[in-house]
């Protein structure tokens, strides 16, 4: 209270001095003015009356100047009049004057000697007078005239203008004050209060989300600030809370809080960066705007919960047609665009190096010789070249993000980057590398006819640990080492010894999201809605039973094989025509090169030439969907389906099985996967099927319109299990710790110094 008081005092000592200051001036002003007035009319009223005098006090009597004088006062309306002779002896005085006016006798004199008129201001008694003499041309004993008037009235002026000045100052005094002191009140004290109150709850762990801080206050830059201090002391609370939930129950199932948490004990402060060709942010120009698109990846919901914990750095090729107006002069941009966490690095490549390193070696050479799908690798040297030189480009941008980092952590992503792990380590030794593999890891023999297999492998095991999905493509990795390298093997401990650097192996199967905590279970009311509306889009075609296939369109994939099993399923089982229909969503792939771009036509051609065989109406077994789906748009299929066919002809893992079994939260729906898959490993409550079996595709597809309900359940309850436990954030929290627990061993190089007794431990 003191605080508020104190410049409110200061105010009213201000406003105080101002106010007298102002009445002085005025008070001087008027009095100057009424003077200068009263003697302007006293000097007026004496020369009027002078005017008259000679003839009328001549030969007066003492008597008749009395009544002369009585009457030049009455008729000038002044407070009194005299006359006296040249010695300044009285001859007539108005009533009332004669003792007050002995006084003055100098100033008569005075004025007879300079013979003009002269006015004096007098105090008698207890009031002002104004006095004006004039001496006259009549002579002898009325020869001056004393003209009086009262000027007290300009002293009750003064006064009266003292008194307004003062009761003005207490008037304005209180209205200020109280004023100050309500807006004090309301707009600091108040808010203060509230702030004050706000803080103590947070500092005792109250609930300060439902308290509203003060707003459009003065304090509100103050209690922005504040709450965004708050927000950060909540998210280290929440953080160190989930921390000690994590430690109680360790084998809890992965949720992306508790990979955040891990990510953060494991990195220990080090700087966390991922490459990947993909970008997890693509912009690009839709007409007069620029979009965002997430690339229909699990990998972005994989990386993103690890980046921002860390809020490290993702470095991909920048590939849309709109990323180079969104980055900063270092290509970089926060992201995700909502809420920034981490940074995007993009990385630019002309048409030349896109065209040999991706679509050229990576999609046309490293893509189908580890998947066995009977499409033949392109090897070109060229291609090879550009290779080598985007990963070189890539490895430069990686060490140029790592400056200044003591021990970064690097995840390479992909069949793109096999080269990066040996040109980053080279010169930056102590950082921890991981490269993951997400496509097969084929038999040495398949590898084999690569023509750069030596320059690929030694590029890989610059890595500090290398993973796959599946054991089996571990065990294919090291044996195809052991075949092309000269290196140490160890089979106990999965890892490779070369010139001096160990590279550990294992497999990290890869998963997706199993939205946990679980949502509350949508109701069979909806559900019923929601699959009559998929119908609906379909075309309402009479069709009672849906099957669904989602794929990028890829010959690895087993799409053509799945229609053939579609067409001897009917051709079996002809009582499904017009009961089931089969909806294929296929969004275009790499179609710049002509393997893609002919699969593209010939999926369509097939699923025409099925329907053509069948259709009947509007009914058709076939319905393709030919353009790239959101998770969100495919997930209503994944629900509304009696059955999801995976039927890829090699595939590391493939994560739509897994998707379709993490939608089905009703425990319905069967799974058709082909045994190619890395999935098929873990999904054994799955229909495994041999894709290039149409006889067995078709008796799956039977099989699974026909399960009864209970054994559907308990098939997909066990598969829903698997996923949930081994969930995407599971496969990120694993990698890391792998990566973060590995012995990094110092390079031959600095051990052979060491070793000589050189370097700073000799001094
Ligand atoms: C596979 C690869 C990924 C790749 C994805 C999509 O899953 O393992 O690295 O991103 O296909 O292919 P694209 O060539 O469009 O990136």
């Amino acid at each position: 209270m003191k605080l508020s008081l104190r410049p409110i005092l200061w105010l009213v000592a201000g406003i105080t001095l101002v106010t007298f200051a102002l009445a002085y001036l005025e008070v001087r002003a008027d009095e100057h003015r009424l003077l200068a007035d009263l003697e302007r009319s006293t000097a007026g009223a004496a020369e009027r009356m002078q005017d008259d005098l000679p003839t009328q006090a001549k030969a007066g009597s003492r008597e008749e100047l009395q009544r002369l004088v009585q009457r030049l006062a009455k008729g000038e309306h002044v407070s009194g009049v005299a006359l006296f002779d040249s010695q300044g002896i009285s001859q007539a005085l108005t009533p009332g004057m004669a003792t007050q006016l002995a006084v003055p006798l100098s100033s008569l004199v005075k004025a007879k000697a300079e013979s003009q008129g002269r006015g004096e201001f007098l105090w008698l008694e207890q009031s002002r007078v104004y006095v004006y003499v004039l001496p006259g041309q009549a002579a002898g004993r009325a020869g001056v005239l004393a003209v009086v008037e009262d000027a007290s009235y300009i002293d009750a002026q003064k006064s009266r203008i003292w008194r307004d000045a003062s009761l003005g100052v207490l008037l304005r005094v209180l209205l200020i004050a109280l004023t100050a002191l309500l807006v004090i009140r309301w707009s600091i004290v108040e808010p203060i209060k509230q702030t004050a109150q706000w803080m103590r709850a947070l500092r005792t762990g109250g609930a300060t989300k439902q308290m509203a801080l003060p707003d459009g206050t003065l304090l509100e830059p103050l209690a922005k600030e504040v709450a965004s201090f708050a927000r950060s002391l909540d998210a280290a609370k929440e953080t160190a809370a989930k921390e000690a939930r994590l430690r109680e129950t360790a084998d809890a199932t992965w949720t992306a809080e508790k990979l955040s948490a891990h990510v953060l004990k494991k990195l220990q402060g080090n700087r966390l960066l991922v490459v990947s060709n993909r970008e997890p942010y693509m912009h690009r120009i839709n007409g007069r705007t620029v979009e965002t698109i997430v690339p229909a990846s699990g990998l972005v919901t994989a990386l993103e919960p690890i980046l921002r914990a860390s809020e490290g750095t993702w470095i991909a090729h920048g590939s849309g047609d709109a990323d180079r107006t969104m980055v900063d002069e270092h290509a970089r941009l926060r992201v995700p665009p909502d809420d920034p966490h981490y940074t995007l690095r993009r990385v630019w490549l002309t048409k030349e190096e896109e065209q040999g390193y991706y679509f050229g070696f990576a999609n046309e050479g490293l893509w189908p010789l580890c998947h066995i799908a009977h499409t033949r690798p392109t090897f070109r040297a060229a291609d090879w070249e550009q290779y080598q030189a985007v990963n070189r480009k890539f490895a430069d941008v990686v060490l140029e993000e790592m400056e200044g980092a003591e021990q970064p952590f690097l995840l390479v992503q992909d069949y793109h980057f096999a080269l990066l792990p040996r040109m980053v380590k080279k010169r930056r030794p102590e950082a921890r590398v991981a490269l993951f593999w997400h496509i097969p890891w084929p038999n040495p023999e398949a590898f084999g006819i690569c023509p750069w297999q030596r320059e690929l492998l030694g590029g890989m095991l610059g890595a500090d640990l290398l993973g796959f999905h599946i054991q089996a493509h571990c065990n294919n990795f090291l044996e195809t080492v052991d075949r092309v390298l000269e290196s140490r093997i160890s089979w106990e401990r999965f890892s490779v010894q070369r010139e001096g650097h160990r590279s550990v192996v294992l497999p990290f199967p890869i998963s997706v999201d199993f939205a946990e905590p679980a949502p509350t279970p949508t109701p069979s009311n909806v559900l019923a809605a929601e699959r009559a509306a998929v119908f609906a889009e379909l075309g309402n075609n009479g069709a009672t039973r849906l099957g669904v296939g989602v794929d990028r369109v890829d010959y690895t994939k087993g799409i053509l094989e799945r229609f053939c099993g579609i067409e001897r399923f009917f051709e079996k089982y002809p009582v499904y025509l017009g009961q089931f229909t089969f909806v294929q969503i296929g969004a275009p792939s790499r179609t710049e090169i002509k393997r893609y771009h002919d699969l593209f036509d010939q999926v369509a051609a097939e699923a025409e030439r099925v329907n053509a065989r069948f259709q009947n109406g509007k009914w058709k077994p076939i319905v393709l969907r030919k353009w790239h789906h959101s998770h969100q748009e495919i997930l209503p299929f994944y629900r509304a389906a009696d059955l999801c066919m995976v039927t890829s002809l090699h595939d590391g893992m493939n994560l739509v099985a897994k998707e379709f079994v993490a939608a089905r939260q009703d425990e319905q729906g069967v799974l058709i996967l082909s045994r190619f898959t890395g999935a098929g490993r873990e999904l054994r409550d799955a229909l495994v099927v041999n894709p290039y079996d149409s006889e067995e595709l078709a008796d799956a597809i039977r099989l699974g319109l026909e399960m009864d309900t209970p054994e559907k359940k308990a098939r997909m309850q066990r598969m829903r299990r698997v996923v949930k436990e081994y969930n995407i954030y599971r496969w990120a929290g694993n990698l890391i710790s792998e990566l973060a627990d590995l012995r990094i061993e110092p390079p031959e190089s600095t051990k052979a110094h060491a070793r000589s007794g050189g370097g700073m431990g000799g001094m």
